[in-house]
């Protein structure tokens, strides 16, 4: 059954926990739907994982919906899309913020869209959510503003930073946020923050005690080794068994193994006889 805002919300109720995954690609999708993820979260994180820059904010729309596109067709059964609204689409006004939303929804096929801040992009949820965009909030660090907040650190450690956190946290919820993913907040704090929202919070470094989990998962599968966050944990290391078969294909070709009689398509004798006597 394809995940639905009511859907997602009664699981907070039910004690229910979410999973959310990151996905950029068609073959992952329809591997994570079959799997029974809730959300696949097409990140703007693949301005890292998959087109190699430093931070996010190189990432454009044209980014999001090539990648979302792909995603919204892999994932038929089961899982929501929540596609990110990258650097400067939403942040300038409010109508940006909807047309650019309404974008994603249109084009990319999202099921949801996803922005980062509190009580600063209040106006710009509240608007998308009248124009019938259900929208996930991103607090604590956030990576879009990775140049205002001297580098990806952990958040609200301070009492003031504790305090702004719950508020802003309060007022997405208010603004119409339907999911919150708090990113690198400290586990207690998430929790706390958790036990006085209705809306059900997503970590990413955030502890056990948010409703539900959410990983970059080129992370998880060992696959991405640029850096290491320490909230991962290694479900499977793709990345050694993708670097093995690499390099067994390049020493198969380079001996002559691959391809083998199997892998070949058949011509008859004859018709190669004819070609080989029609050159002469
Ligand atoms: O872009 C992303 O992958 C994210 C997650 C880290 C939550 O926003």
């Amino acid at each position: 059954m394809k995940q639905t805002v009511q859907t997602i919300q009664a699981k907070k109720q039910r004690g229910e926990k979410i999973t959310m995954l990151t996905c950029y690609d068609y073959t992952t999708a329809k591997l994570m739907d079959a799997a029974g993820l809730d959300m696949l979260l097409v990140g703007d994180s693949l301005g890292n994982v998959i087109l190699g820059y430093e931070d996010t904010v190189s990432v454009t729309m044209e980014d999001m919906l090539h990648h979302a596109k792909a995603v919204a067709r892999g994932a038929k059964e089961n899982a929501m899309v929540v596609v990110d609204m990258p650097f400067l689409s939403y942040q300038t006004s409010v109508y940006d913020a909807v047309v650019n939303a309404g974008r994603l929804m249109k084009e990319g096929r999202a099921g949801a869209v996803k922005l980062e801040g509190g009580a600063v992009v209040c106006d710009q949820i509240r608007a998308i959510v009248q124009a019938s965009i259900p929208v996930v909030a991103h607090l604590g660090m956030t990576p879009q503003s990775v140049n205002t907040m001297g580098g990806f650190k952990v958040q609200g450690k301070t009492a003031d930073a504790a305090k702004k956190l719950l508020a802003d946290a309060k007022a997405v919820e208010e603004a119409g946020a339907f999911v919150l993913v708090l990113e690198c907040v400290p586990a207690k704090l998430a929790a706390w923050i958790s036990g006085k929202l209705t809306i059900p919070t997503i970590g990413i470094g955030a502890g056990a005690g948010c409703d539900g989990q959410v990983l970059v998962y080129q992370d998880m599968l060992g696959m991405f080794s640029d850096y290491q966050p320490k909230f991962v944990r290694h479900f499977a290391d793709v990345g050694s068994v993708m670097r093995d078969a690499f390099a067994q294909y390049q020493e198969a070709v380079h001996d002559g193994s691959f391809p083998a009689k199997e892998h070949e398509f058949a011509i008859s004798d004859e018709i190669m006889a004819q070609l080989e006597q029609e050159e002469k």
